[in-house]
């Protein structure tokens, strides 16, 4: 069977990862954090958890999913017959279906401030109006479940045309597009009168800031936006070819994860702060914030203002889809494998779980922080945490290093993989576990 299974080409893997990581996470959950948690000190801390900790457990499931050439459940089993880790697998593709449910929600917002910007724009006249849109929006019962099922609808379409038809050839129209856009949309951010308070609320480090909360939000942020413990990584990893180089696809993912949220926050804090609100947690402050932002450019220029809108609405919503379809296909890839389903039925499957889940969440705030808090602190964490010590301490060093190193053929690879090795043996399993206990005290 492992003969007939898609494979992704040499661009579309990386830009698929790239798509899995680049989402709604870089773009309104780290330019808070960092904020919240001290600027710049915060984003010295989470660039060192990502390469040292971050980059090593996403190597690991990279490299277990690509070795085994199976989704995650079988991947385990097929590496670890007869074994308790396959249940680990299953643990950490739950936790992606939970994060599939809610997160389409917050998608579905998306395309609902789209459609928005696209007919009637934002009223300018002060920044509770943009709010009290949302909070209209999110309350009323019909819109966002309907909103809801259309973002999940059509990621499942992109699910049920396949790997290479589907999720290789959308991330590649897509990445590229997300860049061009949200540069565009910073150098506009950055040209806002009073930006420059948002800058310094990004970028001047305050060590005080810097509290035993703050930093275990680092590490939890890093594997959220990298999208690791989910078996996503693993499982777009078994459709990679065995002559792609794991280690630079690695990186190239991270970079461009880091690129963006980066830039995100050069996007979001300053217009906040030039429109003289206060930065807030939560899915709600692009939503509350950014529309009222365009409406006052709308003002002087409506072309200009609406254009921005819909950039803005625009760049979330295909990051939020290419984030989306790498956890479906984690779910239906599993279904497929385990059950002996076809592809369309077990994206249907998924479609109508994750349908009912979600509109759970959105009808109940509670569940949806509920469902947020479990798939983030435990069901990622244990599935990182499983992942990682498995390839450190389960897997043999020479399999592991050969998978790393295309057996021998890469002399870089082959350079570095002591540290690699050292880093995902000593270190990236207990500081997992301290972020763990951290979260949930
Ligand atoms: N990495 C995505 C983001 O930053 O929005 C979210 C995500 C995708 C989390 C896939 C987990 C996952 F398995």
């Amino acid at each position: 069977m492992a003969a007939s299974r898609e494979k992704f080409g040499r661009m579309g893997v990386i830009l698929a990862l790239a798509g899995s990581a680049i989402g709604l996470g870089n773009i309104w959950r780290f330019p808070y954090m960092v904020g919240e948690y001290g600027g710049a000190a915060f984003i010295i801390v989470y660039l060192a958890f990502a390469f040292l900790i971050s980059l090593p457990a996403f190597l690991a499931e990279s490299l277990i999913g690509r070795k085994a050439g199976k989704s995650t459940y079988d991947a385990l089993e097929s590496l670890a017959p007869g074994t308790k880790w396959k249940w680990l697998g299953l643990l950490a593709v739950l936790g992606a279906f939970i994060i599939t449910s809610y997160y389409s929600v917050v998608g579905g917002w998306s395309l609902d401030f789209l459609a928005r910007s696209v007919v009637r724009g934002f009223d300018s006249a002060n920044p509770e109006s943009a709010a009290a849109v949302f909070d209209r929006m999110t309350a009323s019962t019909i819109e966002p479940l309907l909103a809801h099922a259309l973002f999940l609808g059509f990621s499942c379409m992109i699910i049920v045309l396949g790997v290479k038809k589907g999720i290789d050839r959308f991330s590649k129209v897509c990445i590229p597009l997300l860049f061009v856009l949200i540069v565009a949309m910073m150098l506009f951010s950055l040209s806002l009168p009073g930006s420059k308070d948002g800058l310094d609320y990004l970028l001047k480090p305050d060590f005080s800031k810097l509290t035993p909360r703050g930093i275990a939000c680092a590490l939890g942020q890093s594997f959220f936006s990298m999208s690791i413990g989910m078996g996503v990584v693993l499982t777009y990893s078994s459709y990679m070819k065995k002559q792609q180089k794991i280690l630079s696809t690695s990186v190239l993912t991270l970079i461009f994860d880091i690129f963006f949220a980066v830039i995100s926050g050069f996007v979001v804090m300053p217009a906040v702060f030039s429109a003289g609100l206060r930065p807030e947690a939560g899915p709600s402050l692009v939503f509350e914030s950014i529309p009222y932002i365009f409406a006052q450019m709308g003002a002087a220029s409506p072309l200009l203002g609406r254009v921005m809108a819909i950039g803005f609405f625009l760049t979330i919503l295909i990051a939020a889809i290419t984030s989306e379809i790498s956890m479906i296909e984690s779910c239906v890839s599993m279904l497929m494998e385990r059950l002996h389903w076809g592809r369309k039925k077990a994206t249907w499957v998924i479609f109508c779980a994750a349908l009912l889940l979600g509109c759970w969440c959105s009808l109940r705030s509670n569940v949806f922080s509920f469902c947020d808090f479990v798939s983030s602190n435990v069901f990622m964490m244990l599935g990182a945490l499983a992942f990682t010590v498995f390839a450190g301490w389960k897997m043999e060093r020479s399999a592991l290093k050969a998978e790393f190193t295309n057996n021998g053929r890469l002399k870089l690879s082959s350079a570095l993989f002591g540290g690699f090795y050292f880093l995902l043996k000593y270190l990236v399993p207990p500081a997992i576990l301290v972020i763990f206990f951290t979260n949930l005290l």
